[in-house]
């Protein structure tokens, strides 16, 4: 969905032209999660200016620029700014940014953020998520005269802001507290961030629904070894907590006094500080990040953080101690290396990412599997009544995949459930089920809204999720991380194949008291071992499959048909297909065939068939005549060793064989690098397929 990216440099000396590559560079990294238009806001050039008091005073303009578009034709609009002096020094600045995805108002300029209260740009702020209540606001608004010129929620609050201010402007009110007071008024999903002329020097950012991540750098080690960065609101409760070295100390408490102080004396406290939806956006500056939670109110004032926690807007006291932790991710995990696309090099990253999935968990001599971050909760999960695996998308399609073995190793029922259908029926949950949650991203509102629906009603809740400190994660009781590493392609590929491993390694833990187990346990373990080495030759078919991709990118329907393990490589294919091609696609379930799909079936429609040498192989033979018959000439994924299906079709992927129950990682494969090359030869761009977005954060 959309993205926000903020940058506060507190007595750091940079130039404009600094501020707005580091902002503009931020919704680089973020465009993977939406793209039809971006902005930012950083300080204009009123009154001159250049120690630290005047800096912090006297620089009240804020310049605004917002564009339609990718944000290269953002960068463009900003470089040719007339007017501007891109010299001109600054001790202490903030800017924000923000890469949009509409909801609310068509994709143009003026709906983009950051949002203003009015046109001298007095308050602006950038927004994730939905406002549900914005037409109230809006209407109350109205009634006080005040104009609108946006479609979007978020000038509603941008502007509630500015309202607030007026009313309040004699009592000498802070910026939190006016933040504080806007958001009391606020329902719905969001992450927000705010910058003000009257406030200059200072940023409020908000969550409640809407991931929002901190990161500190300070710009030598003594600075870093001075500043904590976490304050309790509740000063008379300081609790130890770790410093940015990583060393346990007990949190510093900045006052505002003293902060004050270090404005005026400005030394060896410079310190800046990144504001993001997404962590990606903050690797290559810092590693140190603090991870928002909902309702926290984090402000920087003359160069402080403090985090306060607000129960929709009121302050309720309580501390706000939150851990900063260290990102393990590397810039250059999340750059394209040697690729073109994000999405081409992440499924040629399968290889490494399941290896790194298994890290540490698979003893491969032993035949041991262990999972750390569920181990405490295991005797629990094998007494429960059920498990229901809940997701969208192809996180729902990993869980779709590994069901059959799941029910196979554990002897429990489990059910798999679309998060948001999952919601609409009110399904009923028990005290003794146990519900897991998967999702890449861990943001997903629709998995986030299950989970808390699941967790109200007292079950257990294990969170699958690629992304440390994601919402799933937090509010999970315990869980497993895929460790896919970052996913920036927003069709997922390596993420499904890592839950679909951490899935089947979900399954041997809970199978491991079975002694009639243990040959299938052990098989698998083994067949785990060469998977890696199994998709680097899958990968080798690339351009057997590229030639099949130009036979087929200008045709305008696609069905993939399988079943058993590989239904859901159907419906993962398929996925793929829809979202990157925009072509038709369906995953049929070849045993439905003839219950209504095989109608569809003629000489001209293309079709792809995933007939495994496994158990269901017969039955795949008798769904191909019958498809043969009607004069379908699939393309057949098979096992390379399966001489005898060879030898009856011309047009074949022909992968390695393994056990039955981790075929799917392989049959995917070659689905998702046909889904790429159709996308490319139709001259779309795969890592931005139009009208996605990488994290659903909306419900
Ligand atoms: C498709 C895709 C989506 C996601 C879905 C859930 O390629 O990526 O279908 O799988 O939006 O997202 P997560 O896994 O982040 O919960």
């Amino acid at each position: 969905m959309c993205g926000i990216f903020g940058y506060l440099n507190y007595l750091v000396k940079r130039d404009r032209r600094f501020i707005a590559d580091i902002l503009i560079n931020g919704l680089h990294r973020l465009e993977y999660r939406g793209y039809d238009s971006s902005g930012i806001a950083f300080d204009g050039d009123d009154v001159e200016g250049s120690d630290t008091k005047q800096s912090l005073k006297s620089r009240r303009a804020c310049v605004v620029v917002r564009q339609k578009g990718k944000v290269e034709e953002l960068e463009h609009v900003v470089r040719s700014l007339e007017n501007i002096d891109w010299d001109a020094e600054f001790t202490v600045h903030v800017g924000i940014a923000h890469t949009r995805w509409a909801t609310h108002g068509e994709p143009n300029a003026v709906n983009s953020h950051p949002q203003r209260s009015d046109e001298q740009n007095q308050f602006v702020c950038v927004h994730n998520g939905i406002i549900t209540n914005y037409k109230d606001i809006k209407q109350y608004l109205t009634n006080k005269g005040y104009k609108f010129e946006s479609e979007t929620d978020t000038e509603v609050v941008v502007k509630l802001v500015k309202y607030l201010y007026d009313k309040h402007k004699n009592e000498n009110i802070s910026f939190q507290k006016l933040i504080e007071m806007a958001c009391s008024q606020l329902e719905g999903a969001f992450a927000l961030l705010f910058k003000s002329t009257h406030f200059p020097g200072e940023l409020c950012a908000t969550r409640r629904g809407s991931p929002m991540v901190i990161g500190v750098k300070c710009a030598d080690q003594l600075a870093t070894s001075h500043i904590p960065v976490m304050f309790s609101k509740d000063l008379s409760n300081p609790r130890f907590t770790k410093d940015l070295r990583g060393v346990f100390s007990p949190p510093l408490m900045i006052t505002d006094q003293s902060a004050s102080e270090l404005a005026v004396t400005g030394n060896d406290r410079s310190i800046e500080y990144y504001f993001a939806s997404d962590a990606s956006a903050i690797i290559e500056h810092t590693n140190q990040v603090i991870f928002m939670e909902d309702d926290d109110l984090a402000v920087v004032k003359n160069g402080a953080l403090t985090i306060h926690r607000t129960q929709h807007g009121e302050v309720t006291g309580q501390s706000a101690i939150r851990e900063i932790h260290e990102l393990k991710i590397e810039l250059q995990q999340i750059m394209k290396g040697n690729y073109k696309y994000f999405m081409q090099k992440e499924i040629y990253e399968q290889p490494e990412s399941v290896v790194n999935t298994m890290r540490g968990r698979v003893n491969f001599s032993a035949k041991k599997v262990v999972l750390g971050g569920i181990k405490d909760y295991i005797n629990e999960i094998r007494r429960c009544r059920r498990l229901i695996l809940i997701a969208c998308g192809t996180s729902y399609h990993s869980a779709v995949a590994t069901r059959q073995l799941l029910e196979e190793l554990s002897e429990l029922p489990v059910m798999v459930e679309l998060a948001s259908d999952f919601l609409d029926r009110n399904t009923p949950v028990f005290r003794d089920d146990v519900c897991i949650f998967v999702s890449q991203s861990g943001e997903t509102a629709d998995t986030i809204l299950a989970l808390r629906y699941c967790k109200q009603r007292g079950a257990l809740i294990v969170g699958f999720t690629n992304t440390v400190g994601s919402s799933i994660s937090r509010e999970s009781h315990c869980g497993v991380h895929i460790n896919a590493g970052p996913e920036i392609g927003v069709a997922s590929t390596k993420a499904y194949t890592s839950q679909f491993l951490a899935l089947v390694l979900f399954g041997l833990v809970l199978s491991e008291d079975s002694i009639s187990k243990e040959p299938r346990r052990k098989a698998i373990i083994d067949g785990l071992q060469q998977l890696a080495d199994l998709i680097k030759k899958v990968l080798e078919c690339d351009k057997k499959i590229r030639e099949y991709a130009e036979a087929l990118y200008k045709e305008s329907s696609l069905l993939v048909m399988g079943r058993g393990f590989n239904f859901a490589t159907c419906l993962e294919g398929a996925l793929k297909l829809k979202e990157l091609t925009y072509m038709h696609s369906e995953g049929i379930l070849a045993g439905e065939l003839k219950h209504g799909p095989l109608a569809m079936v003629d000489h001209l429609m293309p079709i792809v068939m995933i007939v495994m040498d496994d158990p269901v192989k017969t039955k795949c033979m008798n769904a191909y005549s019958q498809v043969q018959a009607r004069g379908g000439q699939p393309i057949i994924i098979c096992n390379e060793d399966d001489e005898e299906l060879i030898k009856l079709t011309s047009r074949h992927i022909a992968i390695p064989r393994t056990v039955d129950c981790l075929q799917g990682i392989l049959c995917v494969v070659p689905m998702q690098l046909l889904s790429f090359h159709i996308a490319v030869l139709r001259g779309y761009d795969v890592d931005c397929p139009r009208n996605l977005a990488k994290s659903v954060t909306t419900a």
